[in-house]
């Protein structure tokens, strides 16, 4: 019988927005059980959760300091092999330096860390060590953004000349015009987010998106933020211009308080040959835009994708892939790589990918509170 990875999560209990795609996830493709962890602050929550969903109740830890000592002192055989982390962002960076320091591999959630700087030290800290390391950028789990990514790398597009990538949600537009509403969401308070809301929640995925599927790296940015109050200190909404080199340049736009959008990401890429647009909302639909030949509609699943996309698939055309596949897809990329199995490298955005958002980030928010100048992106 194949083993299964033992894993262990940090957050994501009862009233999470995200817990419950990587505990589906993880169980998809039948490589992972999990064994215990932290699913909220308190230890009794964290238990009453594991009971009400069936999971085991002998591994259930009150912190990250917890789990790292009593993990230890297990043979290595029973020790967890994997921990997934996905509580508010300004508790990712002391968890997983812990989990670094003790050799477990990480799954983490976006943006890495709160800073920029933070985001080095683990980089740091994993070096030399054969650890496998992914940052969950969702979207670059569903088989038709995999499938742009490899016609970008196939040169169906040509030369890459114009990138634009939008993320709008509206979701804060109902939160922000009040003070007391402000606090009813961490996204806004600094202490848990970190500087950004707008850039660090959803900016950063848009940017994530653009480097996964062009394989280019953005060299520098311009950012025109908005905060919409004085005695807001988070970004709502940011335009943020791209140079990737002299002539490849490109746009992102993301919003908080586009009113009425929900998830609308989409991105948008345009070689010289030809040009391509999907959407979020409609994951399944990639438009393909061939000089002198008709608009092309590609779709999950059929012989003409590539491997990576057709191996993102479980069922036959037809089938609706979700969010929930993409994370899934996600975690099976995470699992052959910490058996040692082949892969791709599109399969899962990694430690790398987790740093240079958060240069993103900071560069970005550099940017607007200097009087929108460009600001470099490390490229090293
Ligand atoms: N990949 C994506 O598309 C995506 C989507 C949404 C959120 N996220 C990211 O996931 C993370 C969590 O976001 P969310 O919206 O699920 O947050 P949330 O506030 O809905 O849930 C956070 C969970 O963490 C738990 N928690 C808080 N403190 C804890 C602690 N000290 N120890 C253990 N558990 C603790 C809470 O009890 C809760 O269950 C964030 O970093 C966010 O940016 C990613």
């Amino acid at each position: 019988m194949r083993k299964k990875l033992k894993l262990g999560i940090l957050g994501g209990g009862g009233n999470s927005l995200i817990g419950v795609l990587h505990r589906v996830a993880a169980y998809m493709y039948e490589h992972y059980e999990i064994v215990g962890g932290a699913f909220h602050s308190k230890y009794e929550s964290s238990l009453e959760f594991a009971k009400n969903n069936g999971l085991p109740t002998d591994r259930i830890y009150k912190n990250i300091d917890d789990l790292i000592a009593k993990e230890m002192a297990l043979p290595e055989t029973e020790r967890m092999d994997v921990v997934s982390v996905v509580t508010p962002n300004f508790l990712h960076f002391d968890m997983v330096k812990k989990l670094l320091d003790n050799n477990f591999h990480v799954i983490c959630e976006k943006p890495l860390t709160t800073t920029y700087q933070e985001a080095k030290i683990l980089k740091k800290a994993i070096e030399g060590k054969h650890l496998v390391f992914a940052v969950t950028h969702t979207y670059t789990g569903y088989p038709m953004v995999r499938e742009m990514r490899k016609l970008v790398e196939s040169g169906r597009l040509g030369t890459i000349q114009k990138v634009d990538v939008q993320y709008y949600q509206g979701w804060i537009n109902p939160i922000i015009h009040d003070v007391e509403k402000r606090k009813t969401t961490w996204h806004l308070d600094p202490e848990k987010s970190g500087k950004s809301s707008c850039l660090a929640d959803i900016g950063v995925h848009a940017f994530n998106m653009i480097e996964f599927t062009t394989g280019l790296k953005v060299d520098k940015v311009l950012s025109d933020l908005n905060y919409l109050y004085d005695d807001n200190p988070m970004d709502i909404d940011g335009t943020v211009l791209l140079r990737f080199s002299k002539n490849v340049k490109g746009v992102l736009r993301s919003s908080q308080v586009a009113t009425g959008e929900e998830n609308g990401l989409s991105i948008k890429i345009y070689g010289d040959k030809a040009g391509m647009k999907w959407e979020q909302e409609d994951p399944n639909f990639l438009y393909l835009m061939e000089e002198d030949k008709p608009l092309q509609v590609l779709k999950p699943g059929h012989a003409y994708n590539s491997e990576l996309s057709l191996n993102s698939v479980k069922l036959p055309p037809g089938h609706p892939e979700g969010i929930f596949d993409a994370m899934g897809n996600i975690y099976l990329g995470v699992a052959k790589a910490i058996k040692g199995e082949p892969y791709d490298s599109g399969e899962f955005p990694t430690l790398t990918d987790g740093v240079r958002g958060m240069n993103f980030i900071e560069s970005a928010m550099e940017s607007h509170s200097n009087g929108n100048i460009w600001v470099a992106i490390d490229n090293e």
